[in-house]
């Protein structure tokens, strides 16, 4: 029998300051009437100043090792961190992650996706995993947008919230509930000014010129970026499902990037799946970018939405362009 990387152990985290539709009404000229119906949004979680995304996903991994029955210092090969906002350029985050977790000698690396990094990572930790590289890999997606949000931006800065999750594989076979079956990545680079942080990289940085502020800070062009994100899932979902031999009414849960729930809808519409089988959780989160996908996982789980054996489509776009989809089968878990 061929080895599947299978899904042991589930964890999430949010920091607790909760940030209202009326709170950012407050600071810019917007109101929860624009931002619900505009993106499905009432709140997200910004984190305190001072909580990075390293401390975030400490939480979610934790809590995922826990999930697995696991915990600090557990034998784990790979350490993978998808996010947008590491803590610095260099090195990457994932490693002191896996030092905080005591999982001192795996391998640990970030992966720079945007939106799709969750789904790009358990590609590359599913595959670690087939070929016999690794036994147990942790994945985690986290983001601190708040540090990133430009606050003279009304139109980001009521979309993206802070928050981690989190998913333990463990080497296992295709058969067994929590079994990932198949993949599919993509990216359109000509289309990377759509979502970008300008400056802080060797572009910039090798013009020998201070940055401006503005620069430094995320950009989207959200009304270009929409239509995209829903042609490019939903090509990406049809050609996975078509692959693994999956017709849609097989699929009983359509895990989407938490971007905008008019996004979720018309993919929804696009590939024919009733929005009853559309797992949303971005009114009370927002866009958590890579972030996005575990969380939505594990806040279903908590909900007891999922049955062991259900089958999971899931799918995400994001800066680049990227975009990818996964499935996989609901296994016998407990978020953490
Ligand atoms: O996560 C990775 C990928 N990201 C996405 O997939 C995001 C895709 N894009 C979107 O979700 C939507 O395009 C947004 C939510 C970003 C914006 O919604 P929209 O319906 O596309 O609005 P728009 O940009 O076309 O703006 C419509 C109007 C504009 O005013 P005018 O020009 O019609 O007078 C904006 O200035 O809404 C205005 N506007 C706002 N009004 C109140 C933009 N932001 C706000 C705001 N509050 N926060």
């Amino acid at each position: 029998m061929t080895t599947s990387a299978v899904l042991a152990g589930l964890g999430s985290y949010l920091p607790p300051r909760r940030v209202s539709n009326e709170e950012l009404s407050e600071r810019f000229d917007t109101s929860d009437a624009w931002i619900h119906s505009r993106t499905g949004i009432r709140q997200r979680r910004w984190a305190d100043v001072g909580v990075s995304t390293g401390d975030l996903a400490y939480e979610a991994g934790h809590r995922a090792l826990k999930s697995a029955g696991l915990g600090l210092g557990a034998s784990v090969d790979a350490v993978i961190l998808a996010t947008t906002t590491p803590d610095h350029p260099c090195p990457a985050t994932a490693p002191d992650v896996a030092h905080r977790l005591k999982l001192n000698s795996a391998a640990a690396f970030d992966v720079s996706a945007v939106c799709s990094g969750f789904v790009y990572g358990l590609t590359i930790a599913a595959s670690m995993i087939e070929s016999g590289h690794a036994e147990r890999v942790l994945l985690i997606g986290a983001e601190t947008y708040s540090t990133i949000l430009n606050p003279e931006d009304r139109t980001t800065s009521v979309i993206f919230g802070d928050g981690s999750g989190a998913v333990l594989l463990r080497s296992g076979t295709p058969d067994e509930p929590g079994a990932l079956l198949g993949f599919d990545l993509g990216s359109d680079g000509s289309q990377k000014e759509l979502i970008c942080i300008p400056a802080g990289g060797s572009r910039q940085r090798s013009t020998h010129l201070p940055p401006a502020p503005q620069d430094t800070y995320f950009t989207m062009q959200g009304k270009k970026v929409f239509a995209t994100a829903v042609r490019r899932m939903e090509e990406s979902s049809t050609a996975l499902l078509n692959r693994v031999g999956w017709s849609i009414d097989s699929v009983d849960h359509l895990v989407g990037h938490q971007a905008n729930l008019r996004i979720l809808y018309s993919l929804a519409e696009q590939v024919r799946i009733a929005r009853d089988r559309v797992v949303t959780n971005i009114e009370q989160v927002g866009n958590t970018s890579a972030a996005s996908i575990p969380l939505a996982l594990a806040h279903a789980a908590e909900q007891g939405r999922f049955k062991v054996g259900d089958r999971l489509l899931m799918t995400a776009f994001g800066g680049g362009l990227t975009w990818g989809s996964a499935v996989m089968t609901w296994p016998d878990v407990s978020p953490s």
